[in-house]
């Protein structure tokens, strides 16, 4: 039996038990069977969840692009590595293979090295989802330099902040970038970022668009030409298992937003194990995740995870509404997909318009169906298994974080029974735990509780960059020993986890998490604002929408109050971006306050949801009399 491919649910169980009973053993036998290594381990694994300190496979020598491609040379050097549809449905697709992946990622790895990067630099890439990005990451992990992906829809500020909390030296990006029918100026934005960056000294402009962009002598270079000048080979850099892959930033309730650090052999490890098993990956399947590549699910599940098995990994420019609602099915047909990953929201977008989308178009070769990034609610994934995996292609509804580097609750298809909105069992090595307000643990089944998971797999992040306090802090110290996830959970009669959402003050729209705070901070700014207060409140497209409870300085007519809530979503999009604006704008005389002057955002919550059946005891509050003139108010 072989552990690294699991097939009938009896293996699961057998092979969770054991992954369980012996950790140590499970995974250093998966490691060492799976993977190219150039010196093994000293340690499996050293824990513990208080200081907090994680480390495993101790002592190992590795590197990961090598395992992601040069190993794959001598039997897959002409099978497609990444097929990348291009925006525009009319422009060619390119099948990059194996060996040109490699010739790629070696040539940018060495145009890396002349600019002056050396190991443990970072190295920030701010591209759209063009073979390039890929190929810039895999560059860095060849030469152990430390890659920041920033999402190219993130506005200058934000990019800013996270350029210069990893103090980047290098920033990576393109003239221009092509989203559905518009053009973005993406070196624009870049141009603005770098205006408060001391760290950075090159910028290398791949041209996508048309190369009419404006470029700073001595600092901005154009990338063809270095890259035709380049050598197609480029020796690796030997690396330890635990030195920094990348950095990749999630929000954090400060403003400030949280660089988690993913090191080289346990990520490498750990989403390898669950690309193979949770979409029961196969030689010939083309696996196909509609993420962009600047968040977790892109890092993993489009890049490490599949090609560390040798997969073929669709890399998709383009948006599900263009030309039409009808591409991303379009593309399933065009390239044979048989594995596709995509969100909720996206499903939900899709799922109201004509079904006549859907069935233009042959989707017999889907197999495996996922979907990540908030819980799919259950008209969704009805939607989703009748519709396009005709009701034989499993579900599997993932769930994990930026944080946790692989997937950690989820069914394996096949193997699994699915149940809709669940997402049922731990995967192999996951030790989940829900636990009650005052911190024990509940046992038994059906019952709810506060997520955490006790004991470290491979893929948890390391730490925060540059703020290990904060990494304790924020993920160690609310449960004690246990890594807490920050989502709520119930587990039903037989054992399988349904995610209920996010108990803290995280809510996730359009599957992005975004923080409340750093977006009030943004609102606050605003010369008008006085204090603001967001919560979420339902969208059945978006899954969560963005409320706005804004107080102005001077109440009463204030200017035109729809200019007004423009400014402040255009506010809200330069320091943070177009994702995190308001839905609703509610301008209020005052918000609810504790006695100790905190903002009831419970209350809140209620009335942006409509839900004023319930809003408990105000009597508590500094100012009661406002939560009327609120309701009175609502939009
Ligand atoms: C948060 C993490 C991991 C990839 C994308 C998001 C929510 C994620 C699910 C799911 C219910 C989910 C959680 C989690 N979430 N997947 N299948 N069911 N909720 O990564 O931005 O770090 O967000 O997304 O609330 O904590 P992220």
């Amino acid at each position: 039996m072989s552990n690294y491919h699991i097939k009938h649910f009896e293996e699961y169980y057998h092979i969770y038990r054991k992954s369980i009973n012996n950790p140590e053993g499970f995974w250093e036998e998966l490691a060492e069977e799976h993977f190219v290594w150039h010196k093994k381990w000293d340690n499996i694994l050293s824990w513990n969840f208080e200081t907090p300190e994680v480390k495993w496979f101790e002592g190992a020598k590795l590197n990961v692009a090598e395992n992601c491609i040069d190993r794959h040379l001598r039997t897959r050097a002409n099978k497609t590595a990444i097929l990348f549809e291009p925006n525009d449905p009319n422009e060619p697709v390119q099948h990059i293979t194996y060996q040109e992946l490699y010739n790629r990622v070696c040539k940018m790895a060495n145009v890396l090295k002349q600019q002056g990067i050396k190991k443990g630099d970072r190295v920030c890439i701010y591209l759209p989802m063009i073979p390039e990005l890929a190929v810039s990451l895999l560059a860095c992990a060849r030469i152990g330099a430390i890659h920041s992906v920033v999402f190219a829809g993130f506005s200058s500020s934000a990019l800013e902040a996270r350029i210069n909390d990893s103090s980047s030296k290098i920033v990576i990006t393109s003239d221009k970038s092509y989203r559905g029918s518009k053009t973005i100026n993406i070196k624009e934005i870049v141009d603005d970022a770098l205006k408060k960056c001391d760290s950075v000294e090159k910028v290398l402009v791949v041209q996508r668009v048309d190369g009419q962009v404006e470029m700073q002598q001595g600092r901005d270079l154009w990338l063809q030409p270095l890259l035709d000048e380049a050598e197609a080979d480029c020796p690796i850099e030997i690396m330890d298992a635990e030195d920094p892959l990348f950095i990749l930033y999630t929000s954090g309730s400060t403003g400030k937003p949280k660089g988690m650090v993913h090191t080289s052999a346990g990520y490498m490890v750990y989403t390898a194990y669950t690309f193979k098993n949770i979409f029961q990956y196969k030689e010939n399947d083309i696996f196909w995740c509609t993420a962009d590549i600047g968040w977790i699910t892109g890092h993993s599940y489009i890049v490490y995870g599949p090609l560390a098995n040798g997969a073929t990994t669709v890399l998709f420019e383009g948006v599900p509404s263009y030309p039409d609602f009808g591409r991303f099915w379009e593309t399933i047909e065009k390239h044979k997909v048989s594995i596709f990953y995509t969100a909720p929201t996206a499903i939900r977008s899709l799922a109201k318009e004509s079904l006549e989308y859907v069935e233009k178009y042959d989707l017999s070769s889907l197999k495996v169906l996922g979907s990540v990034g908030e819980p799919i609610n259950e008209e969704a994934w009805h939607w989703y298994n009748d519709n396009i995996g005709k009701k034989h292609s499993p579900i599997v509804d993932t769930w994990w974080q930026t944080e946790t580097g692989g997937i950690l609750i989820s069914p394996i298809p096949f193997v699994t029974p699915t149940k809709p909105t669940y997402a049922t069992l731990p995967f192999i090595g996951v030790q989940p735990a829900l636990m009650d307000d005052e911190g024990n643990e509940l046992k038994g089944n059906q019952v709810d509780g506060k997520l955490c998971i006790k004991f470290p797999w491979p893929g948890i992040a390391r730490t925060i960059w540059g703020d290990h306090e904060r990494y304790k802090e924020t993920y160690f110290s609310t449960y004690k020993g246990k890594y807490f996830t920050g989502d709520g959970a119930f587990r039903d009669e037989v054992g399988y986890y349904r995610i209920t959402g996010r108990v803290d003050d995280v809510i996730i729209v359009s599957g992005h998490n975004l923080t409340t705070a750093p977006i009030e901070d943004a609102i606050n700014e605003h010369p008008a604002v006085a204090e603001s207060a967001i919560v979420g409140f339902e969208h059945n497209i978006k899954g969560n929408a963005l409320y706005g409870f804004v107080m102005l300085k001077e109440t009463g007519e204030y200017r035109n109050q729809d200019n007004l809530r423009k400014e402040i979503n255009q506010q809200i999009s330069d320091k943070i971006g177009p994702i995190a604006k308001l839905d609703k704008i509610q301008f209020v005389e005052g918000l609810p306050k504790t006695r100790s002057g905190k903002i009831m955002r419970r209350i809140l919550r209620k009335i942006a949801n409509n839900d004023l059946s319930n809003l408990g005891d105000t009597s508590t509050l500094l100012n009661p009399e406002i939560v009327d003139s609120i309701i009175n108010d609502v939009l």
